[in-house]
């Protein structure tokens, strides 16, 4: 069997986190990400990997070399554009061949290892039985199913359907990004096409393989899954959390300050000459002087915000945001200062802990 890990390109969200960098080499524990797919699939016996790279295939390559740190041999596929991960296993013919293969999403970390998985679909795959499976998939019982490729699974336990990011989901079990095919894959990612967000998506190719009578296992895990690639939890919990929220104006706000929508200013706090968008809150004691603060903002308790423009952030207690003319995304912790300075020579001045990233413009 051999192993195809996708590390970059792919699909949305196996975007890089700039162009040029990995986010499946965030270390996790001093370990790349995508280091604990290989060593996984080394350890289930696999000899000859691919890996798919994009734009950040240097990094990759420099990482992981010809792959014998890892006691594998590793082979480079390029692609040129994020055309989904079913578009991955197409370009990666000449590689595969009719051989079987697991597929990993480079940026999932499992709790449990991928011999219990590799050895049963070997095993079935030698089998004289006429349902030999075509495909075996790992299903996870997760929170919000939405934001995943969703199975449903009848009574006697076959894989009936498949659906990404269903709006309203038919299970709770999402497609972990741990896949086992056999050649018939290759049909599967021919006959399908793009979905709404313009990819070739490998639920739909496993769809096909279920339409087309092709025999489709599955498992459900029992540790746990990460699937680093999606959004900062943090950002996302703040924005369920603010979603949620009702209006409550205790603070200050000055005649020529606009609150739109859902806000939430604590008591103590002080709006001055500012726009704020919901939903945001502000905790108590801030300050917000000549600024805007857009939609999905917390800011905790003492923070000062001052001629600067801010949304989508999550700002812990007794921090300053000074001078800044657009902060997004961003999660800053407590006590911290970002602040435009005058003094010369004009350069950055940095101090940032363990974890810090900084996205210059
Ligand atoms: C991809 C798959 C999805 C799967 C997920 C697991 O989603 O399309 O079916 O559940 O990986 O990590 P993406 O994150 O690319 O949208």
């Amino acid at each position: 069997m051999k192993g195809l890990i996708l590390s970059g390109g792919a699909g949305t969200r196996l975007r890089p986190i700039t162009h040029t960098s990995a986010k499946q080499l965030v270390p996790i524990a001093n370990k790349p990400i995508l280091f604990y797919g290989i060593e996984a699939m080394a350890r289930a016996g696999i000899r000859e990997i691919g890996i798919i790279v994009g734009s950040t295939r240097e990094e990759i390559k420099t990482a992981v070399g010809d792959g014998s740190q890892f006691g594998v041999k590793v082979t480079y596929i390029p692609q040129e554009e994020p055309l989904g991960l079913a578009h991955c296993v197409l370009i990666a013919d000449k590689f595969l061949g009719d051989d079987d293969f697991i597929m990993y999403l480079g940026d999932n970390m499992l709790e449990q290892g991928l011999e219990e998985f590799v050895t049963e679909f070997e095993t079935a795959r030698a089998s004289s039985d006429k349902d030999k499976p075509a495909a075996q998939i790992l299903l996870c019982h997760v929170e919000d199913p939405r934001q995943f490729g969703v199975a449903e699974v009848d009574k006697n336990g076959h894989v009936v359907r498949l659906v990404e990011k269903p709006k309203d989901p038919p299970s709770d079990l999402a497609l972990v990004g741990v896949y086992l095919f056999d050649k018939t894959i290759n049909k599967a990612v021919r006959s399908i096409k793009p979905s709404p967000r313009g990819e070739l998506e490998i639920t739909d190719a496993i769809q096909w393989l279920v339409d087309n009578k092709f025999s489709v296992r599955h498992k459900v895990l029992q540790g746990w899954w990460i699937d680093t690639g999606k959004k900062d939890p943090l950002l996302e919990c703040n924005r369920l959390v603010l979603d949620a929220m009702k209006t409550k104006l205790e603070g200050t706000v000055d005649a020529v300050s606009e609150i739109q929508g859902r806000v939430t200013i604590e008591a103590g706090a002080k709006v001055t000459n500012s726009r704020i968008r919901g939903p945001v809150v502000i905790g108590a004691g801030a300050v917000i002087e000549d600024s805007y603060i857009g939609p999905y903002t917390s800011l905790g308790k003492n923070c000062r915000v001052v001629k600067s423009e801010m949304d989508h952030s999550v700002v812990l207690d007794g921090s300053s945001i000074v001078g800044v003319s657009r902060l997004t995304d961003s999660l800053i912790g407590k006590d911290v200062e970002v602040i435009r300075s005058t003094q010369q020579p004009r350069a950055l001045r940095l101090m940032l802990g363990d974890d810090s990233k900084v996205e210059l413009e």
